[in-house]
């Protein structure tokens, strides 16, 4: 396929001098779009399948920002990830398809200007902790999720998700949680 060789290509040739850090047998496979590689770091053995946008950009006026994306983890397709402040994705983690993760908004205080026109909103930083699995058509808006956690398929995880955690639902809400004592999955 014509597209791996391309992805092969950039990963060898091209990302490494463009983005803040970019591991070694890393791919970004055909993406939609890449804004801001100089802010971000993709581990080793990192996937990013087509058509995933990935953005990081300092919209907010809050310095620096940052979009991490740790060792062996794999960004399915149709990915939209953006960054104004941080989002760090730790290792292992595995993102289904049509994900959305970010850590900002569009302000829509306004009430007689379009939000379009309105300026981008920061909120709180998204932190993905090793080993999760984000399932298809997640949105993860300024929240944190722990180490482990399944987030099942059309969530919208808006708070905080604690680790070993299973989180269903719009708003996303704990219904499993790992008890190490019994070994056992709970259900909430
Ligand atoms: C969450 C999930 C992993 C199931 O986990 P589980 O521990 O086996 O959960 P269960 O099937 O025991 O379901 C527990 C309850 O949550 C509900 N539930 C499960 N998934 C749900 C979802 N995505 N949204 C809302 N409710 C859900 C079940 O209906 C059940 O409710 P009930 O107790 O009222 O019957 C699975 O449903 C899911 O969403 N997987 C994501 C699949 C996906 O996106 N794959 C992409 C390929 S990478």
């Amino acid at each position: 396929m014509l597209h791996k060789v391309i992805a092969k290509f950039k990963a060898l040739f091209i990302y490494p001098f463009k983005f803040k850090q970019f591991g070694k047998k890393s791919r970004i496979d055909n993406p939609l779009r890449i804004e801001g590689m100089n802010f971000m770091k993709i581990g080793n053995r990192v996937w990013v399948q087509p058509y995933t946008w990935l953005a990081c950009q300092p919209l907010t006026g809050c310095g620096e920002p940052v979009l991490e994306v740790g060792d062996g983890t794999t960004i399915g397709n149709f990915n939209h990830i953006y960054a104004t402040q941080s989002v760090i994705i730790e290792d292992h983690v595995l993102t289904a398809d049509k994900v959305y993760i970010t850590d900002n908004l569009h302000s829509y205080a306004d009430p007689d200007m379009p939000i379009i026109q309105q300026p981008i909103k920061q909120i709180k930083e998204v932190r993905i902790g090793a080993g999760s699995w984000i399932g298809e058509n997640v949105c993860i808006i300024g929240a944190t999720i722990g180490k482990h956690c399944t987030i099942g398929a059309n969530s919208v995880v808006t708070h905080d998700i604690p680790d070993y955690s299973v989180a269903v639902g719009a708003p996303a809400r704990v219904i499993k949680q790992y008890n190490f004592e019994t070994k056992q999955w709970e259900s909430k």
